[in-house]
């Protein structure tokens, strides 16, 4: 069994104590996660950095599987260092309304005030991010990206509002993610991924994978 499952069979018990809080704090947060952002992102270097600070204990469960500061502990989750915080709170959304699938983060997210959300997000997208395989050899994948993928996710694949972060990613969960879009086997419902998946050709999948693993 993954280490990180044995987390979440832990978890029932400290879910369902976040769970009664958010009721009760539902209906005093009207305003939504991007609101949130939207404010910290308005209140200068002193308030980006309380909202940071707040995102930082915040995450302190995430940090069981994601990492402290974001760079993951195990090969198929993924690193959340480095992200932008508007992607990071469009997955907490989409695994909010089911349009992405995965049990145990579904189930998660929703012990999460919206503050929470984004001060978590402010607080991930400030931390660096080193390579997940420094060793691994870039190779053929860095010419294979830069033809298929760099449009969107940037030419040194670091991602933006609503493209990801590649660059140092976790190898088994880019490997994971570019499968299930090919496949499309429904965890993630995204046209174009599939077809650029479709057009980089399954057999250069490991090349791709190792070169963002590379990548700082
Ligand atoms: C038990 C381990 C575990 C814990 C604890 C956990 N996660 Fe996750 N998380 C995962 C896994 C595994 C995935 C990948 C799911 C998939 O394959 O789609 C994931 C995916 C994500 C993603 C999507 C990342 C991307 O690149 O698209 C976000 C955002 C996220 N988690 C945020 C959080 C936050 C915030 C917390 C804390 C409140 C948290 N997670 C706690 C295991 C965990
Ligand atoms: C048309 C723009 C576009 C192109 C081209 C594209 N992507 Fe993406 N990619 C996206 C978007 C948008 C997402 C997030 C989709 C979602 O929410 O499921 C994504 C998601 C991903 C993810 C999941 C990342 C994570 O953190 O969960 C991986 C891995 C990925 N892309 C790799 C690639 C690779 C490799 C290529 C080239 C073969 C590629 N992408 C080409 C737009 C693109």
């Amino acid at each position: 069994m993954p280490r990180f499952l044995v987390i979440s069979l832990a978890l029932p018990v400290s879910l369902a104590v976040g769970l009664s809080c958010f009721t009760a704090a539902a209906a005093a947060e009207p305003s939504g996660a991007r609101d949130h952002l939207a404010r910290i992102t308005q209140s200068g270097p002193a308030g980006l950095k309380a909202a940071q600070d707040a995102g930082r204990k915040a995450a302190f469960f995430c940090a069981n599987c994601h990492g402290e500061t974001g760079v993951s502990k195990y090969p198929e989750v993924p690193n959340l260092a480095g992200q932008h915080p508007v992607y990071v709170l469009g997955q907490i959304e989409a695994f909010l309304s089911g349009k992405r699938k995965d049990a145990f983060m579904q189930g998660l997210m929703k012990v999460l005030s919206d503050e929470e959300k984004a001060q978590i997000a402010v607080f991930l997208a400030a931390q660096p991010v080193p390579p997940s395989r420094p060793g691994a050899v870039a190779g053929e994948g860095r010419e294979l990206f830069s033809r298929n993928c760099a449009r969107c996710h940037g030419a040194e694949a670091k991602g933006g509002e609503t493209f990801p972060r590649l660059a140092g990613q976790q190898d088994e969960y880019l490997r994971r993610s570019l499968h299930r879009y090919l496949k499309a086997s429904g965890e993630r419902i995204y046209p174009p991924m599939t077809a650029a998946v479709n057009g980089l050709g399954e057999k250069n999948i490991e090349a791709v994978v190792n070169y963002l693993s590379s990548q700082p």
